[in-house]
C-alpha cells in the first residue's frame, strides 16, 4: 500500500479514517455528484438543513456505510438550547442515522452563542448518544485559541488560506498536534486567490516553465496549501460542479507543498492581501 499520509487522516475521537478533502455541496453539487464523490473516496461531509440537493444522497450513503463516513452538521443559527436540539434531531431524521459524528455551532458569536444553556444542551445530546462530538465554526481566532485550550469543543472549523494564514499563530499554537479536529475552509479565500488580480508580479511557479501563466493560484494549490499544515486534519472544498469536484480531488495526488512552493504561495497570498480593493482582471 502506498503512503497515504497526505491524502487520508485518522480523526481523533471519531476513530474514522477519511480523505482529507471534505465536501460541501451548497455551491452547486447535485445528488448524483455527491454519490460520485463517495465513489471517489470522499468520507467527510459538511451538511446543514439548507444543503437540500445533498440530503437524499447522504441519506443513502450514511446509513449504509456508517463506519466509513463522517457527517459534520452545522446548525444554521443557534441562539437557544431548543434551536440546538431541534437542529440535531432534524438532522438525524433527515439523514436517517442514529448518531451525528459532529454537531457544530455556526459562526460562534454571530450566528450562535455559547451560553450555559446551550452548552448543557450540547452535552445532553452527547450523553444521549445522538451526537458523538461537538464543534464550532469560528472567525474570532483569539477566542478559538482559548477554546482550543479549554472548552467542550472537539472540533474547530477555521478560516485558513494563503491570504489569511493567521490561524497558524492564533490557534494552531494552542493545539497539540492532532489533539482536536481542525477543519479549514475558505481555501480559495472566496475565490480571490484563484481569480486573476491586476498588477501582481510573481516569479515563475517553482520548477515551472517561465511561460506558464501563474498567478493566480490554481484551486489545487489552495487546497494543498491548507493540507500541508500539520495542524489541519482536513480542508473543505465547495465545488461548483462535478468537473471542479473531480479536479479538486485529483489535487491531493500532488502531495504536500515543497518549501519553495510554500514560499511562493505565501508571497502570493501577501500580495493579494496588500490590495485593499481587489482589481480583478
Ligand atoms: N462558517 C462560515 O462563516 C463560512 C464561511 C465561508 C464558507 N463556509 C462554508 O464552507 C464550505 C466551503 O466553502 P469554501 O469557501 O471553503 O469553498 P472553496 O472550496 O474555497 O471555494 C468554492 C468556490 O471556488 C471555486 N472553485 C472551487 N474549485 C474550483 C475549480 N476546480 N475550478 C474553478 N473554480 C473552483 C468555485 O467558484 P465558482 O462557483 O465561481 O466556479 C466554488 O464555488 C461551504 O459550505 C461554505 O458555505 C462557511
Amino acid at each position: 500500500m502506498g503512503d497515504d499520509r497526505f491524502t487520508h487522516v485518522d480523526l481523533p475521537q471519531l476513530e474514522k479514517r477519511v480523505l482529507r478533502l471534505g465536501v460541501a455541496s451548497n455551491y452547486g453539487l447535485q445528488a448524483d455528484d455527491v454519490l460520485r464523490a463517495a465513489q471517489l473516496g470522499v468520507g467527510f461531509w459538511l451538511w446543514t438543513p439548507r444543503f437540500k440537493t445533498a440530503t437524499a444522497a447522504l441519506a443513502r450513503i450514511l446509513p449504509r456505510e456508517r463506519e466509513r463516513h463522517v457527517v459534520a452538521v452545522l446548525a444554521s443559527m443557534a441562539y437557544t438550547a431548543g434551536m440546538v436540539r431541534r437542529t440535531a434531531e432534524k438532522a438525524l431524521s433527515r439523514l436517517r442515522i442514529d448518531q451525528l459524528d459532529i454537531l457544530m455551532l455556526p459562526w460562534l458569536g454571530k450566528a450562535s452563542l455559547l451560553t450555559g444553556a446551550i452548552a448543557d444542551a450540547l452535552l445532553e445530546l452527547k450523553d444521549e448518544g445522538k451526537v458523538r462530538t461537538l464543534g464550532t465554526s469560528i472567525h474570532d481566532r483569539e477566542r478559538a485559541g482559548r477554546l482550543a485550550e479549554d472548552s467542550i469543543f472537539d472540533a474547530f472549523m477555521l478560516r485558513y488560506n494563503a491570504k489569511h494564514p493567521g490561524a497558524e499563530q492564533d490557534v494552531f499554537t494552542h493545539l497539540e498536534v492532532r489533539s482536536h479536529m481542525v477543519f479549514s475552509y475558505t481555501a480559495t479565500s472566496w475565490r480571490q486567490l484563484i481569480r486573476p488580480v491586476a498588477g501582481i508580479e510573481m516569479p515563475p511557479w517553482p520548477g515551472a516553465d517561465p511561460g506558464v501563466p501563474v498567478p493566480p493560484m490554481t484551486p489545487a494549490m489552495c487546497y494543498r496549501f491548507c493540507l500541508s499544515s500539520p495542524h489541519v486534519h482536513l480542508t473543505l472544498t465547495g465545488p461548483g460542479d462535478r468537473a471542479q469536484l473531480e479536479e479538486n480531488l485529483a489535487a491531493l495526488e500532488a502531495g504536500p507543498l515543497s518549501a519553495e512552493e510554500d514560499e511562493w504561495i505565501r508571497r502570493y497570498g501577501r500580495e493579494v492581501k496588500a490590495r485593499k480593493r481587489l482589481p480583478f482582471v
